[in-house]
């Protein structure tokens, strides 16, 4: 007899269904998985024999041929382990479904003594069987929670395949998880605060636009400036993430292996900060069958890169198409895949070798070549593309001893929120959510100058000779200071505010 069960893979973040069949027929022992499986696929073949032993099933005698429709489709890793051992336990007689199967999807990697363990991608996968109308999921217990965030599906976590072979033959049944309340996590990002970082209100401006219209930043100074932690706090003035960008950036997660089993779901935005000793392929993904990179894993939220000259130029080489488009395609010879990365990126560096360079009172001890030579890792569209140049100079002692309250995370937040409140009005059905991912097709609908402001715009364009990428992104830099004044239209202090956190470049680079 020939058994079917359903299983389901994961392309990227997609899933597509498989059907697991078996049949044992007489003859000479053997066992065969068609299908074109990975090495792991034909190791499942010594883990369900063991794990059918150990389990006082009757391993079956004769040739088993094992196929995992659709043939033409790369399949990886153990996790279809438990939809094979059962398709063989039902072909050869010894289970008796007493239950649907048509309904069912089963997934798991199984251990020799019948445990299941947990696999990568469950909430893709629940989300794409649930599409498929799959009625019940029978997962690893590990995975039970993360599949539990679905609604519309039934999830079942399943310890041992004993479990699941008494639930399919009616004689005890495992009862579905309760749906997940969300509710039940806090969205802990908020460790730290704003408040904590004293003066540096130019900075703090400036990183309140970033967040206001998801711009990409640049912090530039000397060693102990507090770089680092203000760039650490972008995260606790960004809007919360909407029920939507926490279930595509959990995906994400989940199917790099990153999820913990605690937190089924990511609430707070993620702030990836990779050593600058990264390489180009942990950035970007990859992988026989690519995994995302960090730049996914900083979808919907930062990826901060620090002491950004540091990073080789591969990496920032391959940052260059991402950030602009919000995603990334790995190509390999299986085909090719597409992960999200809209990320806001925050860089920063000091100005020289020895840190000093540009400061009030200590001395650069750098020769001019080595100072040339440092800011020159940084090419010239990385520095394009980076909206909001922002000089953090040494906190005065006065400011740092001041007993005068900072303004906190939280009340910068909701500046923050009115501004993207506006944007979200505004961009309603165009595919977009903040201005700093305006299409160049859009600007000239969406950010309308006054006769003033264009003035100022059009002569700085020749007098700094502005790349047409600068001249874009100052337009949009401007579009969210005039959204967080509340104002339509696009002002003169707006055009110029804008222009001043470019300026950087110029100082630094064509000095
Ligand atoms: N404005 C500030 N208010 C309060 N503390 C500050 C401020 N600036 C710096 N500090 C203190 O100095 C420490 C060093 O700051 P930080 O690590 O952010 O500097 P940095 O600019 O990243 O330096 P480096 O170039 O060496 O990486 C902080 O952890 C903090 O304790
Ligand atoms: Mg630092
Ligand atoms: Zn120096």
């Amino acid at each position: 007899m020939v058994s079917k069960i359903n299983s389901i893979g994961l392309f990227g973040l997609d899933s597509y269904m498989i059907e697991v069949e078996a049949d044992v027929t007489k003859g000479q022992q053997a066992f065969d998985i068609v299908g074109l499986p990975d090495s792991a696929v034909r190791e499942s073949r010594d883990r369900v024999r063991a794990a059918i032993k150990n389990c006082k099933y009757k391993y079956p005698t004769g040739h088993i041929t094992v196929n995992l429709a659709p043939a033409d489709v790369k399949k990886e890793g153990s996790a279809y382990d438990l939809p094979v051992l059962l398709a063989l336990l039902i072909a050869n007689g010894q289970i008796n479904p007493k239950i649907n199967l048509d309904e069912c999807l089963f997934i798991g990697e199984v251990s020799l003594d019948g445990t299941l363990r947990g696999v990568n991608g469950i909430l893709s996968m629940a989300i794409g069987a649930k599409e498929q109308g799959i009625k019940h999921f029978f997962v690893p217990k590990a995975n039970e929670m993360e599949g539990s965030v679905v609604n519309g599906i039934s999830i079942y976590g399943v310890n041992t395949i004993g479990e699941v072979i008494s639930h399919i033959v009616g004689s005890s049944a495992i009862l579905p998880a309760e749906p997940y309340d969300i509710s039940r996590i806090e969205n802990n990002n908020h460790f730290l605060d704003f408040s904590e970082v004293k003066g540096q209100t130019v900075a703090k401006k400036a990183l309140e636009i970033a967040a206001a219209g998801g711009h990409n930043v640049l912090l530039i100074g000397s060693p102990g400036a507090g770089k680092s932690m203000l760039a650490k706090r972008l995260p606790t003035i960004l809007p919360e993430m909407t029920f939507d960008e926490s279930i595509d950036t959990t995906k994400i997660y989940s199917v790099a292996g990153e999820l913990d089993s605690k937190t089924p779901i990511i609430l707070g935005r993620p702030f990836r900060s990779p050593h600058h000793t990264v390489s180009s392929r942990a950035i970007s993904g990859g992988g026989a069958i690519p995994k995302p990179g960090e730049i996914s894993l900083a979808h919907n939220g930062v990826l901060f890169l620090d002491e950004l000259p540091e990073f080789s130029r591969d990496v920032m080489e391959s940052l260059r198409q991402p950030v602009e488009d919000g995603k990334v395609t790995i190509s390999r010879v299986a085909g090719s895949l597409t992960y999200p990365s809209a990320f806001t990126l925050v860089a920063a560096m000091n100005p020289c070798p020895c840190g000093f360079y540009g400061h009030p009172t200590r001395k650069c001890t750098c020769s001019p070549t080595a100072v040339r030579k440092y800011l020159n890792r940084i090419s010239g569209p990385m520095l394009d593309r980076l909206d909001l140049h922002i000089e953090v100079p040494p906190v005065e002692y006065g400011a740092l001893k001041s007993a005068t309250p900072e303004e906190t995370s939280e009340s910068v937040r909701q500046r923050v929120n009115k501004a993207r409140e506006i944007q979200n009005q505004r961009y309603k059905g165009t595919g977009i959510t903040c201005n700093a991912r305006l299409l160049p097709g859009m600007l000239s609908k969406y950010c309308v100058l006054t006769a003033e402001a264009e003035k100022m715009l059009s002569s700085s364009f020749e007098r700094l000779g502005l790349s047409a990428r600068a001249y874009d992104r100052i337009l949009k830099v401007s579009r969210t200071i005039s959204d967080l004044e509340g104002k339509e239209l696009i002002e003169l202090s707006h055009i110029a505010q804008a222009i001043q956190f470019r300026s950087l470049d110029r100082k630094y680079w064509e000095g």
